[in-house]
């Protein structure tokens, strides 16, 4: 089966047996997981017109008795195991942080947030869980940055929080941000003084020490 490039991305990041895939929409995703991964899946999604599409995508598929499926917000009613991977992709970084606040979660989690990768990596670290990986990936114009956090800690600073320690690294994702915040900083009124300074330190940063 064929797999958008994001959803591959996220696929290939997965290394447990058992995910939770929230907010499935189509299913897709558990689809290829089952498929090709031998994953045991649960689908879940808040809204019963995405379930609909993701049973008819998963009865195509001959899969109904191999993958779980659930209409719930986020993860309520899911029994998680530390064990299992949660999946949050093609959602904002503050349903994100509602979904898993205050909640008994996997040691391993993927998320492909649409928005606020700082908050996002900030609110992580803060419940427990480091940056183990980052992969930046540019698809139909869409650049997405997924990133799989894991239980344990690690210390990060503020370039860390708001560029990503890994995908910094990357040169394809690195020459994208310092056009998007040289882009920004072209923007500013010259009066601003506090916002310049903050972007030129950034901009800063990634030219000359994010090697
Ligand atoms: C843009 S789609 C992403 C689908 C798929 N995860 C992907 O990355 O291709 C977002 C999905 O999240 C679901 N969703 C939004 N808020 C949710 C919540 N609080 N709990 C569960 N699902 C939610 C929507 O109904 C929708 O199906």
């Amino acid at each position: 089966m064929n797999i958008s490039k994001r959803l591959k991305t996220i696929a290939d990041l997965v290394d447990t047996k058992r995910v939770i895939d929230v907010g499935c929409d189509h299913g897709y995703l558990d689809i290829y997981l089952t498929l090709y991964k031998n994953c045991s899946c649960i689908a879940s999604d808040i809204s019963s017109n995405a379930m609909k599409s993701c049973i008819e995508n998963i009865s195509k598929y001959n899969l109904n008795d191999k993958i779980q499926t659930i209409i719930t917000d986020g993860i309520n009613n899911i029994k998680i195991k530390k064990e299992d991977t949660i999946v949050i992709s093609g959602m904002g970084t503050n349903t994100i942080i509602d979904i898993l606040n205050n909640k008994e979660l996997s040691d391993t989690i993927i998320i492909s947030s649409n928005n606020h990768l700082e908050e996002l990596r900030r609110f992580m670290v803060s419940i427990g869980y480091y940056i183990n990986n980052e992969v930046y990936i540019l698809e139909h114009g869409i650049h997405y940055v997924i990133i799989k956090f894991i239980k344990g800690n690690k210390l990060y600073n503020d370039y860390d929080y708001i560029l990503g320690p890994i995908v910094i690294k990357d040169n394809n994702y690195k020459k994208y941000i310092l056009s998007h915040y040289k882009d920004i900083l072209n923007k500013i009124p010259s009066k601003n003084d506090g916002l310049l300074n903050y972007y030129n330190k950034i901009i800063n940063y990634i030219e000359t020490e994010s090697i």
